[in-house]
């Protein structure tokens, strides 16, 4: 239900002149963003991370977003870009962010981020963002030379994401560690260097519920950018073609189904698949298959995902199509997120020598 925020401040800015009082809760605060590359959250996605996501809404302060700006550090379609990052929310909301728990906003919507950012990419090494792989891989895949300043700075503006609500915890996948850590030295060089400013968040590596691997190719994961069609489970999807999808899967030509990643990483993957949507544990799985086939289990893992895929889909398109449910809580987000941005920022700037423009007439 909805946890009304005390005005209680934050003890990190408590009592400084020109700050407003942060609205932080008694709870911790947990922050996470998705980005909009995708017209539709896929089951890798879901299992992975969003699903992880939902119940930490019931013991922190919770911000979740879409991370639009993120976005365009390749690029986009921008009619597209606009449809997806509609998508992605209606998505976080259909997952069970409730809008009544968590604060679910639009990154561009709120403009302090990218304020913060060139404050944090000053005191951020060339070096330092060098050796961040996943832009070097990301370089690599294609870009080359093409790959663009902001693809570079890419983890300075996510340190600005997080830092700006003085989150203390971040739920990612591994692949975000060293921009977590990044972001924690950004964190602790501001302080140490202006006084005590940030909270130095601490990283919750989400250990993938076993990993969702692909379905033609289930040796490695289901992944937007990786995956063919064949391999990867939408859940925006029409639920027959998720059913073809999920019949069609590659799994080995013995018939055993137990699990073992290494000699049969397909069944392995279904029994996955089956146990984190059911809740049942994989060995238990293992034992109710026993004497059945593939087209058993392939069948069960059908149901399932059309199961949570179905009232999911609903609730999401549902979304979408209404558009103005979807806007105003993205609004009443953007609110209370820059309530406190601007708050920080604020703090920010003075504490690094900015001038403050004069009273009265600024925005
Ligand atoms: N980089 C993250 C990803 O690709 C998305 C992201 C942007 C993010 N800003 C963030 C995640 C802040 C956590 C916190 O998945």
């Amino acid at each position: 239900m909805s946890s009304a925020t005390d005005t209680s401040t934050g003890a990190v800015n408590e009592g400084r002149a020109g700050a407003r009082p942060d609205t932080r809760t008694t709870r911790p605060r947990v922050l996470s963003l998705v980005q909009p590359t995708a017209d539709s959250l896929h089951l890798g996605n879901y299992l992975g991370a969003l699903r992880q996501w939902v119940p930490m809404q019931d013991d922190h302060d919770a911000f979740y977003g879409v991370a639009d700006l993120h976005a365009l550090t390749v690029e986009q379609d921008p009619k597209q870009l606009r449809q997806r990052t509609l998508r992605s929310a209606a998505q976080l909301i259909a997952a069970g962010i409730d809008p009544e728990k968590s604060t679910i906003f639009c990154q561009s919507h709120v403009p302090e981020h990218t304020q913060l950012a060139w404050i944090l990419s000053c005191l951020t090494g060339f070096g330092q963002a060098n050796r961040m792989t996943q832009f070097k891989d990301k370089a690599a895949r294609g870009l080359g030379d093409q790959a663009s300043v902001g693809l570079f700075t890419y983890p300075v503006l996510m340190a600005a994401d997080i830092l700006i609500y003085r989150a203390d915890r971040v739920p990612v996948g591994e692949d975000q560690r060293q921009h977590l850590e990044l972001t924690r030295d950004l964190a602790a060089r501001f302080n140490h260097r202006y006084g005590r400013t940030f909270v130095v968040p601490e990283p919750h590596i989400v250990a993938s519920v076993g990993r969702i691997a692909d379905l033609a190719d289930p040796v490695g994961k289901m992944s937007k950018s990786a995956s063919s069609p064949a391999g990867i489970i939408e859940l925006l999807d029409e639920p027959k073609i998720n059913i073809k999808k999920i019949k069609s899967a590659v799994t080995d030509s013995d018939r055993e189904i137990r699990f073992d990643v290494d000699q049969k990483p397909g069944v392995a993957n279904l029994l996955t698949i089956l146990s984190a949507l059911s809740g049942t544990p994989v060995e238990t799985l293992v034992e109710s298959f026993a004497g059945k086939g593939y087209g058993d289990l392939k069948g069960a893992v059908a149901d399932a995902v059309a199961e949570t895929g179905g009232a999911f889909r609903e609730r999401a398109l549902g979304l979408i199509e209404e558009r103005t449910e979807l806007e105003a809580i993205l609004a009443a987000g953007a609110e209370r997120a820059r309530e406190i941005a601007s708050a920080v920022v604020a703090e920010v700037y003075d504490k690094v020598g900015l001038l403050p423009p004069a009273q009265g007439r600024s925005r």
